[in-house]
This record gives structure tokens, C-alpha cells and sequence, in this order.
């Protein structure tokens, strides 16, 4: 196991949800954490549990450099995602369809560049916020339908989790021992505000209620602290340094993804 205690850890969208629940979860191990949230009224929790807090928009480049040059972290993690609008592709204006790729993939890409370019120290790392939405096609019990009214929630988790592969091959190549992964909650988290909007808006549409939903569809309920406590075990446990994706579930240990992916192999799989 690694030692937390001490570590700096800058946390976007740490206000509340999975954010808050990591700044919960870090800072019970030691971590000095800084959370970072538009509303400075709603940081108040992250603070009661021990962070210094920044009220600033993740997807300023100016505020992100100048956090992680002032700050120095040890681990950037970049979490800070928009609430989707849930609607059908027909029903959905340029505005309401590329919501999250202007919160959640600009604030990936300045969170990116400004731990590349700073540079972050050494054996730094950056743990970039995916979905198991993103796994769409590639995990059998992920049915295309089912995610119907996501909009341009899918491509845009799945394109951070390929901006985390870019930035690692950026990183070897200038030899700056910065590691980056990617964090894969594999079931909808109810326990969010964001789980909570599209949980409900999927059980009305099934006419259940919210937990018989996410029941009907996970047979478990993933806790925002239970993914708090998994990235704190991520970070703090030497097994999951190398890999670029880890999923989490409720009912199972870190699920290693691209663990095996190789960045001499030029290989298509299947293809030797
Ligand atoms: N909940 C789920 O089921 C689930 C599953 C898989 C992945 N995820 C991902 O996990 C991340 C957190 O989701 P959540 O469910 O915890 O959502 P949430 O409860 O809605 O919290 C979102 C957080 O992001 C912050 N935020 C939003 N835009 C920001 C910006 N431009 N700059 C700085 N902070 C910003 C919010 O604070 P302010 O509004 O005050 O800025 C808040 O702290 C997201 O990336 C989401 O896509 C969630």
C-alpha cells in the first residue's frame, strides 16, 4: 500500500456527488485535498470535511494552471461533469446535445494541458471521470437502447477516456513520469444529484420507482461513498498504479479495464 497521508490531491467538482465523496474519502486517509466547484456556497461540505476549497469553473485554462502550478498536486483528479438533458436525439438542440462535451470534455482537455504543461511533479497522477455509459458496445449488458436518451453523453466519457491514452503517450514521449487513468463508475449512482436526475427520468419512463429501476437494471445500488473509498484504494494500493482504466460496482473489488494495453504493441487484436 502507498501512503496518502500528506498528499496533495486537487479534486474538480468536488462540491457534492462522486466529488464530495472522494474529498471525503481522501481526506479520512491523510490527503490534503482541494476541492474545486463554480458555487462557493456548496463547497461548505467539502470544507467540513477537511479540504481547502477554489470557486472557479473547470474549464478555465487560466484557473486550472494556475492551480496546479500554485498547488502542486500529487494527483489532479478531473470529476467536474454538467447534469444531461434527458431526450430523446430528435428532441435534443446543438446546445442541450453538446452539454457535456463542453463541461466534462473541455474541463478534461485544460485539466489535461495544464498538467502537461505545468508540468505536474514526477510520479504525478491524473485520474480522468469516464462512465461505464462509455462501454457501450464493447460490455454485452450494455444494450445501445437503453441509453437512448443520452444524447452526447456516451461519446463525450468515452472521448476523456481516450484523451487519457493521448496524454499518456505525450507524457512518455517527453519522459515527464506523469500517469494517467481513467475512472469508470459502471453502474447509474441514484445517490447523486445527476444518478438521481436520470434515474428518475428512466424509472417514470418504466413506471417503477427509482430504486426498483436501478435494481431492475444493476441488481445493486452503487454508493456515492463506496466510490469515494474505491479511488482512495486506487491511489493508495501499488497494484493499480500501471493501468489506464479501472471500472467500479457495487458488488465487486476495482475492476482493472485497459490493465494489459501495451504502448510498444502495434498489434491489432486478433489480427496475429
Ligand atoms: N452519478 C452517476 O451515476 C455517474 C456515473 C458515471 C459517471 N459519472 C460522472 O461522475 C462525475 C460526477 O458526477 P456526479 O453524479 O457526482 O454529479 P453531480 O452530483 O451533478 O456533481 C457534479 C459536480 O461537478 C461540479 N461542476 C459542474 N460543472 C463544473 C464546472 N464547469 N467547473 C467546476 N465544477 C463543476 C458541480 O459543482 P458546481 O455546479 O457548483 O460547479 C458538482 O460538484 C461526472 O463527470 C459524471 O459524468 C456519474
Amino acid at each position: 500500500m502507498q501512503n496518502l497521508n500528506g498528499k496533495r490531491v486537487v479534486i474538480t467538482g468536488g462540491s457534492q456527488g462522486l466529488g464530495l465523496a472522494m474529498v471525503r474519502a481522501l481526506a479520512a486517509c491523510g490527503a490534503k485535498v482541494i476541492a474545486i466547484g463554480r458555487d462557493r456556497a456548496n463547497l461548505s461540505s467539502a470544507e467540513q470535511a477537511g479540504a481547502a476549497v477554489i470557486a472557479g469553473d473547470a474549464t478555465d485554462a487560466t484557473l486550472m494552471n494556475k492551480v496546479v502550478r500554485k498547488e502542486a498536486p500529487d494527483v489532479l483528479i478531473l470529476n467536474a461533469g454538467a447534469r444531461l438533458p434527458i431526450k430523446p436525439i430528435d428532441q435534443q438542440n446543438w446546445d442541450e446535445f453538446s452539454t457535456i462535451w463542453n463541461t466534462d470534455v473541455k474541463a478534461g482537455l485544460v485539466g489535461i494541458q495544464a498538467a502537461l504543461h505545468t508540468p505536474m511533479k514526477r510520479g504525478g497522477r491524473v485520474l480522468v471521470m469516464s462512465s461505464g455509459a462509455a462501454m457501450v458496445l464493447a460490455a454485452p449488458f450494455i444494450a445501445p437502447e437503453s441509453l437512448s436518451l443520452s444524447g452526447g453523453y456516451i461519446g463525450a466519457k468515452r472521448m476523456l477516456w481516450f484523451m487519457a491514452h493521448s496524454a499518456n503517450a505525450v507524457s512518455r514521449e517527453r519522459d515527464l513520469g506523469i500517469h494517467f487513468q481513467v475512472l469508470v463508475p459502471m453502474q447509474l449512482i441514484p445517490g447523486t444529484t445527476l444518478g438521481h436526475q436520470v434515474a428518475a427520468a428512466c424509472a417514470e419512463i418504466e413506471g417503477v420507482g427509482i430504486e426498483e429501476y436501478v435494481m431492475r437494471r444493476y441488481g445493486s445500488i452503487l454508493c456515492p461513498a463506496q466510490v469515494g473509498e474505491q479511488v482512495a484504494d486506487l491511489l493508495g494500493d501499488r497494484r493499480y498504479m500501471s493501468g489506464v482504466a479501472y471500472g467500479f460496482r457495487s458488488e465487486s473489488d476495482i475492476l482493472p479495464l485497459d490493465v494489459t494495453y501495451s504502448p510498444r504493441s502495434t498489434a491489432i487484436p486478433g489480427t496475429r
